[in-house]
């Protein structure tokens, strides 16, 4: 194993989960309670560029061009210190962070940030993992990165343990013309992180068992919508799933909710829009944006529909996007 002697960029994708992860089974390592599956997203990326210095004192993180002090960078430093133990170096690591998002809009997310900080910071110390083996080291940093290592509709398998818990792709250049119109309604930090959230779920909402039984039974609809091309299914399941996932924090104590009343109003449009005919689906991950699930050939339209309520900038047109890349 041999630590490369310039730095190492890799550039992954965010992603938008249809069935989502909400909870572990297992708070260290990251095990989810449900398999999970999602688009990785063409629009959205983060670009990480990690080197190992010898003579480094402490590890630097710049992010979007800001130097983190050393409490902002402590996610970071503990994933770095994973990878030194398996690299078996000591090394300190200056890492450059950049996300790219259209504008500057809270859709940057934990999934491409540590997926590119895997791909880089892996690559950088020597070890040559396979796309498996960054998927599981990607989810030690932050769960829903696990499926931001593949491109296109990508599964996220539960397991049981650290060597079982990893993303496959299910279909990494879809054929069929799915778009995502991504809706900016706060760029405002959320409240409760989906750390914070999901594990408030687990341990105190009395539906968290038949969110898992319900997840699962979706993941398959899911799977099986998108081997057979069928965007209503998809859709429709899509859509259930997230509202499954929102009732859980509704019914933790504290209660609580990532919905404002713009999600709520954008939820009605999607769906006035599906009563005059035009197939789309929402979405909403831990904070107050929407996602509308759509078919390529509508997305403009459905974009200028809600430009016209919540400003031509805070809708975003995407459409699944590629697996990490990573330089030499
Ligand atoms: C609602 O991956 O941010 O986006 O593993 O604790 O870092 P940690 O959580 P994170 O949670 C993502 C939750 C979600 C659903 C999903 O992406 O599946």
């Amino acid at each position: 194993m041999v630590i490369a002697d310039h730095p190492i960029t890799a550039k992954a994708h965010t992603n938008i989960a249809l069935v989502k992860y909400w909870g572990k089974l297992d708070n260290e390592l990251i095990i989810p309670q449900n398999d999970s599956l999602s688009i990785t997203l063409d629009e959205f990326y983060t670009q990480t560029s990690v080197e190992f210095l010898p003579d480094l004192a402490a590890d630097e993180v710049v992010f979007d061009g800001e130097k983190l002090s050393a409490d902002s960078s402590v996610k970071v430093r503990t994933f770095l210190n994973l990878v030194r133990n398996l690299a078996n170096i000591d090394d300190r690591a200056k890492v450059v962070t950049q996300n790219f998002v259209p504008t500057a809009a809270g859709l940057a997310s934990s999934a491409s940030g540590f997926a590119a900080l895997a791909g880089a910071a892996s690559k950088a110390a020597g070890l040559n993992l396979n796309r498996r083996d960054l998927s599981r080291l990607a989810r030690r940093g932050s769960g829903s990165a696990t499926r931001s290592i593949f491109g296109g509709f990508v599964a996220w398998q539960q397991g049981h343990n650290d060597a079982t818990s990893f993303a496959y792709p299910i279909d990494e250049q879809p054929t069929w013309d799915i778009a995502v119109v991504a809706l900016v309604l706060t760029a405002k930090q959320k409240k409760v992180s989906s750390r914070v959230g999901m594990r408030l779920a687990v341990e105190t909402s009395p539906f968290y068992s038949a969110w898992v039984a319900a997840s699962r039974a979706d993941f398959e609809t899911v799977k099986t919508a998108i081997q057979n091309q069928d965007f209503d299914l998809l859709g429709h399941t899509s859509e259930q799933n997230a509202m499954r996932m929102h009732a859980l924090t509704l019914s933790s104590d504290p209660t609580f909710t990532y919905f404002n009343a713009d999600s709520i109003k954008a939820m009605n449009m999607v769906k006035d829009l599906r009563l005059q005919g035009i197939p789309c689906y929402f979405t909403m991950d831990a904070g107050p944006n929407v996602k509308i699930i759509c078919q390529g050939a509508d997305a403009k339209r459905i974009a200028a529909h809600f430009q016209t309520v919540f400003g031509k900038d805070q809708v975003l047109i995407t459409r699944p996007g590629a697996g990490i890349s990573i330089s030499d």
